[in-house]
């Protein structure tokens, strides 16, 4: 399977993993290339695809919902569409507030692009899932035939999602194949209301504010840098073993979210105590995800380093910030995206 003359669709192609998987593509010299992208995270994230319109002017965004199976039809039939990297999804901390609405969404979008495929309306599917759907470590380093125990309605949305795919494989023999990413991280993650922890500490302590930690701070996370997650992904469509089946990304590791807060202090220069706040609800106590079943399937190898990642990625935020605001409090240089 090549992506060279292929013509892709993006659902999410502007958020944060979507936007470094379509400039990963865009090296791979797609005819075509075309986001749906509903913003509900605001419109200033057509930034995120800044970069990707600089060097590939054709891109096409359209500002769609993906759970609309009609109009979802419309557009893969007017693009002519041979695979669709399906990243479209409502965020976890969102499920805390909203849990029907993103349980509903999330599994609207995945249903959607079954049908379109059992219907013959594109090739591809390759699909996003998340170590969300394990729930804490009950073994580890935790393979993919881990127990599926989801502690939120966006893990149960994510496993939902999983489990409709892989039986449209089994019944109507569909062409799909599932990526489970543990916890990702680098330039472009939401950093708004909805952050998740890295974005989150980087910008408070760029505002002068202590990080905050939910609990104990002794609970783990696996993190794979953002770029090497896009080329992992790239290479679960190019091979056809894939299909069918679900593969982690992971580090083959674990952190403490003390260490990880205390590692970002450190990159930022900054020594004030950090703020505990009461657990969140819902929270995994243990990521440390198995990365055997990449390796032997697609030769998977990350190249980034979490701390060059990190450094990176508190870079981008601070070129972020003092370009967007005044009350940026350290300085440093600014980088390209
Ligand atoms: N970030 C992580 O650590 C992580 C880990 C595991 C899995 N994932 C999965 O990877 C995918 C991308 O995650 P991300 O971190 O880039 O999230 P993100 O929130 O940055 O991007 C998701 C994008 O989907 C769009 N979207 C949401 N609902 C939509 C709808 N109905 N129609 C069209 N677009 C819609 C949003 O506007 C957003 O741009 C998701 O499926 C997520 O579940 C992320």
């Amino acid at each position: 399977m090549k992506i060279d003359g292929s013509r892709i669709l993006v659902t999410g192609g502007a958020g944060f993993i979507g936007s470094h998987l379509v400039d990963r593509l865009i090296d791979e010299r797609p005819e075509i290339l075309v986001i749906v992208d509903n913003f509900y995270l605001g419109e200033d994230k057509i930034r995120n695809l800044s970069p990707a319109k600089l060097r590939f002017p054709s891109l096409k965004v359209y500002h769609k919902d993906a759970t609309k199976i009609r109009l979802m039809k419309r557009i893969l039939k007017k693009e002519s569409i041979d695979v669709v990297f399906n990243l479209a999804a409502i965020c976890l901390p969102a499920s805390l507030i909203k849990p029907k609405w993103v349980h509903d969404t999330n599994v609207a979008i995945a249903s959607t692009f079954c049908e379109l495929l059992r219907e013959d309306h594109f090739g591809t599917l390759i699909h996003f899932s998340s170590s969300e759907a394990y729930g804490s470590a009950e073994q580890i380093p935790m393979p993919e035939d881990h127990p599926l125990k989801p502690s939120t309605p966006y893990g149960a949305s994510k496993i939902a999602s999983d489990h409709l795919i892989l039986s449209y494989c089994t019944t109507f023999g569909i062409d799909a194949s599932i990526v489970r990413p543990f916890n990702i991280y680098g330039p472009r993650q939401n950093e708004g209301t909805y952050a998740a922890v890295i974005p989150q500490t980087i910008t408070r302590i760029l505002q002068g504010e202590p990080p905050v930690i939910y609990g104990d701070g002794l609970q783990t996370r696996d993190y794979t840098y953002v770029t090497d997650l896009a080329e992992a992904t790239i290479k679960i469509y190019k091979v056809k073993a894939t299909r069918g089946r679900v593969l982690n990304i992971a580090s083959n590791s674990e952190m403490t979210i003390k260490e990880l807060i205390s590692k970002i202090a450190k990159l930022m220069n900054f020594r004030k105590p950090v703020l505990y706040e009461k657990p969140r609800p819902g929270d995994v106590r243990r990521f440390f995800g198995s990365n055997s079943l990449a390796k032997k399937l697609i030769n998977y190898k990350p190249k980034v380093d979490f701390e060059e990642g990190l450094k990176h990625t508190i870079d981008w935020y601070r070129n972020l910030l003092c370009s967007t605001t005044s009350s940026c409090r350290l300085s440093g240089k600014k980088i390209s995206q």
